[in-house]
């Protein structure tokens, strides 16, 4: 997976100078729904990965945000251009450039950039993951009173009813403190690197979590669906953590409690 992670994080980072150097120049383009927007720099971003790793791996599918798509059954990478859209229309410097590989059902390769610290995530199976080079594991929290949990909120939040809320009011209620930053790929490597013990949404897309997945688990932690069930790569729940808190998370999120 040498080959394919390099060039994983040569298109984040190709793609992510880009972004920075368009910061605070982005405008609304279109709603994709109610709360939800993208502009012209989601599509170019896009466009500068899909040309990098198309051309240097034809065999592979693409399932990219903003609309680049092609199927095969070698595997597909999986292309979040922009994770945190409202910041960085909003000028928030916090944002990030999301990058996997799924290979027979599993996430193997993961790149999160995040071009305004210039802090670059990576992981592929079995290879342990890094932070800028430098090795990052889960953190040692073993109780739910003692964890900082990251989340965040559909977009179809004001009529779903899977909004999040009653989860979101019981975190509040039961750890330490939890945190909404509005970048789903991040919340995910900050657990990989230990500065969040947990991470749950309800519903996402695959180009938000599957990278993010792969660092997870490269650094120690368990990724599952919100059910418990195993992972989905084309699934759009997340729950990942230490592993040591992973039982209380569950029961935390679990839906069906009154
Ligand atoms: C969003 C972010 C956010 C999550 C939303 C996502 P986008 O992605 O990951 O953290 O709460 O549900 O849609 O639209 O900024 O790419
Ligand atoms: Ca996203
Ligand atoms: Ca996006």
């Amino acid at each position: 997976m040498d080959r394919e992670l390099n060039a994983a994080i040569e298109a984040a980072l190709q793609a992510g100078g880009f972004l920075r150097q368009n910061f605070g120049k982005a405008n609304a383009l279109r709603h994709k729904s109610v709360t939800e927007i993208v502009t012209e720099l989601d599509g170019q971003a896009e466009q500068i990965i899909a040309e990098r790793l198309q051309s240097e791996f034809p065999h592979y599918g693409f399932l990219g945000e903003e609309g680049h798509r092609r199927e095969s059954q070698k595997g597909f990478w999986v292309v979040d251009p922009i994770d945190g859209t409202t910041n960085y229309i909003r000028h928030i410097p916090v944002f990030a450039v999301s990058i996997g590989l799924v290979i027979g059902n599993e996430p193997v390769v993961g790149v999160v950039y995040q071009p305004m610290t210039n802090e670059l995530f990576a992981a592929f199976s079995g290879g342990g993951a890094t932070l800028n080079g430098q090795p990052i594991r889960v953190s040692q929290v073993d109780s739910l009173g003692k964890a900082l949990l990251g989340s965040g909120f559909p977009y179809d939040a004001w009529t779903s009813q899977r909004d999040n809320l009653l989860q979101w009011g019981r975190a509040v209620k039961s750890a330490f403190a939890v945190y909404c930053t509005g970048v789903a790929a991040l919340g995910l490597c900050d657990v990989a690197a230990g500065r969040l013990d947990g991470y749950w949404e309800l519903h996402l897309h695959p180009w938000d979590i599957d990278a993010g997945a792969c660092i997870v688990r490269e650094a120690g932690g368990v990724v599952t669906q919100t059910n418990g069930k195993r992972f989905d790569p084309l699934g759009h729940t997340v729950l990942a953590d230490n592993g040591r808190i992973h039982e209380a998370l569950l029961t935390m999120v679990e839906e069906d409690q009154g």
